[in-house]
């Protein structure tokens, strides 16, 4: 049995659906069901005896307790997070909420289940987290190691990066098995729609424009979702406690690149009913308050100590990516509707 956080999302969805298709380890999805969250990502397991939904907060001390006291996992991974770092400029109380104060109200109720287990050396807490608790390099800084000092710029970044500092902290002071994971740009099925490459796929189906930051030449390095999934599931398995893996598959690309790949493959897989091609609807737009240039993540770690390979290119990945898309209209339909739209309308007039 283990217990996963946030499973409910974008990333720990995946993991979740991936994990019960590879093996029969039943596992305990605690989530809060913020706009994030979606049930609907995870009806193929409706009636599956091997997936405990339980809705609540990471932070709620006596739920949590309660979970660990009669579950007895013998892992936790923690994906709960705010994860959009236009909403954390937006709204950054709910960061410091979930990603600081939640994340250590976890560890607290699991350094007291975990003191008390009598195999406390086989468990194990694997905290997801990002590259951007590293900063912004320049275009010829070499990619971000385990080693790089942490520079969060955002206070989406800012919030994650003082997790990871009380996850070590644990380990440290307390002994706690840890595990930290900081992976580049994720993309693939059920991406939240408010995120780059899902938010052009929709909206140029939808014939609105294409919002791209500034000068669209800030970079990510980008990685198929299922990959993430197995290199966590890696480091779960052979990990070594107390240290930090990179993950991420070397794809460094501009955003503009990016929105005209997708443009490109919309062009070819559901043509505009005038022929035109969906490019035309790029729109250059303000900024990104703080935006920052470039993140490209160095995987030579846990390639070499793991054994990890992604194992799709950025080609195969964003094709499989657009047709998820254009295939499942109705999943994107239903994660849109309700808070997540209001909210859209107060914050952004023109999407
Ligand atoms: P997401 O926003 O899609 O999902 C987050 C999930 O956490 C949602 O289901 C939400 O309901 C849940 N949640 C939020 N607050 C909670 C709380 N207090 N208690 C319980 N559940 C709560 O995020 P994602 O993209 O799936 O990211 C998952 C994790 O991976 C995050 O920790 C994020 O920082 C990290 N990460 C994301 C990326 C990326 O590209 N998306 C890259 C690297 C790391
Ligand atoms: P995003 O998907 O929000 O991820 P992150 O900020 O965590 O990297 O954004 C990816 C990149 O795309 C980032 O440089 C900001 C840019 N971007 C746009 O240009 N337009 C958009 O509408 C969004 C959402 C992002």
């Amino acid at each position: 049995m283990i217990l996963v956080t946030g499973g409910a999302g974008f990333i720990g969805a995946n993991f979740i659906l991936d994990w019960l298709r590879l093996n029969d380890e039943p596992v305990i999805n605690l989530d809060k069901l913020t706009y994030a969250g979606n049930l609907n990502t995870l009806k193929e397991l409706e009636s599956d005896t091997r997936h405990i939904f339980i809705k609540g907060d990471i932070g709620d001390s006596q739920l949590v307790e309660n979970i660990l006291d009669k579950y007895k996992p013998r892992a936790v991974i923690n994906f709960a997070a705010e994860s959009h770092v236009d909403r954390s400029i937006l709204e950054p109380h709910a960061f410091l909420q979930t990603n600081v104060i939640g994340t250590f109200n976890l560890l607290e109720s699991v350094k007291k289940y975990w003191t008390n287990l009598p195999n406390s050396n086989e468990f194990r807490f694997l905290h997801v987290s990002t590259d951007e608790v590293y900063g912004s390099l320049e275009r010829t800084e070499p990619a971000f190691t385990e080693g790089h000092k942490y520079e969060p710029n955002s206070p989406y970044s800012a919030s994650k990066a003082a997790s990871d500092h009380f996850v070590r902290a644990y380990h440290h002071t307390y002994g706690l098995p840890v595990l930290t994971t900081n992976c580049s740009n994720n993309y693939g099925p059920f991406h939240f729609p408010e995120k780059l490459i899902p938010l052009m796929i929709i909206n140029a189906l939808s014939g609105k424009g294409l919002p791209v930051y500034g000068d669209g030449q800030q970079i990510r390095d980008w990685l198929y979702v299922k990959d993430h999934c197995a290199a966590i599931r890696c480091v779960l398995a052979g990990g070594k406690v107390g240290e930090t893996y990179n993950i991420g598959g070397w794809n460094e690309k501009p955003n503009i690149e990016i929105v005209n790949t997708i443009c490109e493959l919309l062009d070819e897989l559901r043509p505009r009913a005038d022929g035109k091609p969906y490019a035309k609807q790029i729109q250059y737009v303000a900024d990104r308050p703080g935006h920052d240039r470039r993140y490209a993540v160095d995987a030579n770690k846990i390639e070499c100590q793991l054994d990890w390979r992604p194992a799709e290119t950025f080609e195969t990945g964003i094709r499989k990516t657009v047709q998820w898309y254009l295939d499942n209209q109705v999943w994107v339909e239903n994660v849109q509707s309700g808070a997540y739209r209001t909210w859209i309308s107060k914050n952004y007039a023109e999407r």
